[in-house]
């Protein structure tokens, strides 16, 4: 049978590079040199790490090629991709929930966004140089999100620019920004990398990050590490699904997804270079300290560099820009769905979709210290932010991904998976295993630690 095409005119990349630019603008983001580090601190370290590159290899990669075969095949959003590929079955149930998770990790990720904006122009205007005590780069923190007006403001202007983008469409939004800004982004941290390993007492933080104590593994660990996968690697939503149905059938999908996943790995594990030696030299934040750790860390270490005031507020500019092209692709997943499917035009489904992850996103930018109305009401307590990154960044993802191999796996017919992903390939040795992993080792493992965590929330 053939494929339901969808929207044959659809706009394709300009190129291979443009797909695997745009795809590791998406996956590079907030999730490498914010949440990356602090899952690894609250995880106890190296063997966090360890588990993590495991699953990125063996889990998030043939997922990744899983999702963007599936948006190539189709040509389509995630819930017309399952639509095409399935019709009238209830798996188009799948891209709605990507649709939703989506919808609500823009919704906390453009507030955390806004505290990166914030932070360039504090890094530029001086706001780092007076502090000597490295507790005190925590109470600039708290400070700032403290303060309601600052948070709101930076998070409407963050969202603001992310719709901006979106509404230029796919190529000329996306494509410019991440082929200039993201290797200095790289670069940056590799500067940033051989100032924090040669700071005293450095080694500490180094054998945290890189010698691995399995005592501190428990499932937790596997949900965070398969989540943190998840989530870095923009999938389980359809993000690669969207992006993929803008892929030419002639290019090669093994090389590009492995492309991208290595450049998100890379960056991630550069963060944690950066962050675990400087936090163990300087102090200022305990490993464990959560979802301030790299605002906590990085302006301590920006004052031991020269011209360290230009050297942050450039870095925190590229980590914005990191967090935008990210933030398009969380947008663009519900644009792609409103207009498709809907028949919206692209304007309104912009302004719609981000106007009311904005009110989303409102009590969890408050929830981190500027009203405590939230965290009084008891299922709040853990923080709003933190709530909806649990329940979407890590939970929905990883559903998502689950419910996505058994789809590829079992109800896709092999050939039609195999041809999908083969398709315009330089490796067609690759395709069995691959679909063994998807068919097999995947939906075992991610089911395997979910109903861990369903027996735990239940006992
Ligand atoms: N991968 C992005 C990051 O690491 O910041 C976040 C993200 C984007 C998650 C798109 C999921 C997604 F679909």
């Amino acid at each position: 049978m053939e494929p339901n095409t969808g929207n044959l005119r659809r706009e394709t990349w300009g190129s291979r590079t443009a797909f695997v630019l745009a795809a590791a603008g998406s996956a590079i983001g907030l999730g490498n040199i914010w949440r990356f580090p602090y899952l690894t601190g609250q995880n106890g370290g190296a063997a966090f790490v360890l588990i993590y590159l495991f699953i990125v290899l063996l889990i998030g990669l043939p997922v990744m090629m899983a999702e963007v075969s599936l948006g190539r095949r189709t040509r389509r959003n995630p819930v017309g991709a399952f639509e095409g590929a399935a019709p009238n079955s209830a798996w188009r149930n799948v891209g709605v929930l990507g649709v939703i998770t989506g919808f609500a990790i823009l919704s906390y990720y453009s507030v955390v966004a806004g505290w990166t904006l914030a932070y360039t122009l504090k890094a530029v205007t001086g706001a780092f140089t007076h502090l000597t005590d490295p507790g005190e780069t925590g109470r600039l923190f708290e400070h700032f999100v403290g303060d309601p007006q600052s948070v709101l403001t930076y998070h409407a202007l963050f969202m603001a620019l992310t719709v901006a983008v979106v509404m230029g469409g796919v190529r000329r939004g996306i494509e410019r920004w991440t082929f200039i800004l993201m290797p200095i982004l790289f670069l940056m941290l590799i500067l940033l990398v051989l100032r924090a390993v040669t700071l005293e007492g450095a080694g500490q933080g180094i054998a945290f990050y890189l010698k691995p104590d399995f005592s501190k593994v428990t499932t937790a660990t596997f949900l965070a590490a398969l989540g943190q996968a998840f989530f870095s690697l923009s999938l389980g939503m359809g993000a690669m699904i969207t992006y993929g149905s803008y892929l030419s059938q002639s290019e090669d999908v093994v090389f590009t997804t492995a492309a991208v996943s290595l450049f998100d790995t890379v960056i991630a594990l550069l963060a944690g270079l950066v962050i675990f030696p400087a936090l163990f030299s300087v102090g200022g934040a305990e490993p464990t300290a959560g979802p301030k750790l790299v605002f906590v860390v990085l302006p301590a270490i920006f004052q031991r560099i020269p011209f360290g005031g230009l050297f942050g507020g450039v870095f925190f500019v590229l980590l914005a820009v990191a967090a935008l092209t990210s933030a398009i692709s969380l947008l663009e997943v519900c644009v792609a769905y409103m207009t498709d499917e809907k028949g919206w035009t692209r304007h309104k489904a912009c302004f719609l979709a981000g106007g009311v992850a904005f009110i989303l996103g409102i009590p969890a930018a408050l929830s981190t210290g500027a009203s405590t109305f939230l965290s009084s009401i008891p299922l709040l307590q853990m923080g709003f932010l933190d709530l909806m990154d649990m329940l979407f960044g890590n939970v929905a993802l990883t559903v998502g991904g689950f419910l996505l191999c058994v789809f590829v796996g079992w109800r896709w017919s092999p050939e039609e998976a195999l041809a999908a992903v083969m398709e315009g390939s330089a490796y067609p040795s690759l395709g069995r295993p691959w679909f063994l992993l998807i068919r097999y080792l995947c939906p075992l493992a991610i089911g395997t630690i979910l109903l861990h965590l369903l027996m735990k929330l239940l006992v």
